[in-house]
């Protein structure tokens, strides 16, 4: 799957096996991992597998998470991008085979507003490449940060619902409320 999306300060592409070393560092540390679950990785193979997971998807279910690189350093940043969920395990707030957008990147670069430029770009793939009718999303009631980057990009709060013990919101936006908003 080839995927190749630029924004001002940031490149989205498809995640590739050169960038395990970027994924351990963000995947191990327990700090990224506060508001998802608290399950850092411990071994390169787990990033290793992560990965291949993602690439799966491309293949199977059409979209996945995109690689972020900072343009003018070329470092690898996290991932941002959409998600189609199908498996019972993946269900959400009751929802099944739904997309829905998410981020994660590595601490030193948060606080840039590296989440709010690569989502509203994720947003605009999504509906307008992909034509994606409605998209999702979710956030533990907690995460600040990503409740904001949900709201500024322009989801809608829908309601909050309990997963794996911890309270979350859940949020949507509808391609022609997308379309009002950026018209
Ligand atoms: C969520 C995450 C991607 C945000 O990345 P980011 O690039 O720092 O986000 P942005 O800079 O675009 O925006 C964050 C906003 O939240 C605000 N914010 C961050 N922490 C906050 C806090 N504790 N309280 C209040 N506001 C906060 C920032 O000020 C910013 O808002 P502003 O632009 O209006 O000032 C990053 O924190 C991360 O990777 N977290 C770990 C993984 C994760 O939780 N992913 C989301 C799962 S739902």
């Amino acid at each position: 799957m080839k995927i190749y999306v630029e924004t001002e300060r940031l490149i989205l592409r498809e995640i590739l096996p050169i960038d395990v070393e970027g994924m351990f560092e963000l995947d191990s540390n327990p700090t990224v991992h506060k508001y998802i679950g608290n399950k850092p990785v411990k071994t390169k193979q787990q990033a290793v597998d992560v990965i291949q997971f993602i690439r799966k998807q491309y293949k199977e279910r059409g979209i996945g998470r995109f690689t972020t690189v900072e343009k003018f350093s070329g470092d690898f940043v996290g991932w941002s991008g959409l998600k189609l969920n199908l498996d019972k395990k993946e269900e959400l707030n009751g929802r099944r085979n739904f997309y829905d957008i998410g981020y994660r990147f590595i601490p030193r670069f948060w606080g840039k507003g590296y989440a709010t430029e690569s989502a509203l770009a994720v947003l605009d793939y999504g509906f307008n490449e992909l034509n994606i009718k409605t998209i999702f999303g979710a956030a533990e009631v907690d995460n600040m940060a990503s409740n904001i980057v949900l709201q500024k990009i322009g989801l809608q709060f829908i309601n909050e619902f309990h997963f794996e013990g911890v309270k979350a919101n859940w949020y949507e936006l509808k391609k022609e409320d997308y379309n009002e908003t950026m018209s």
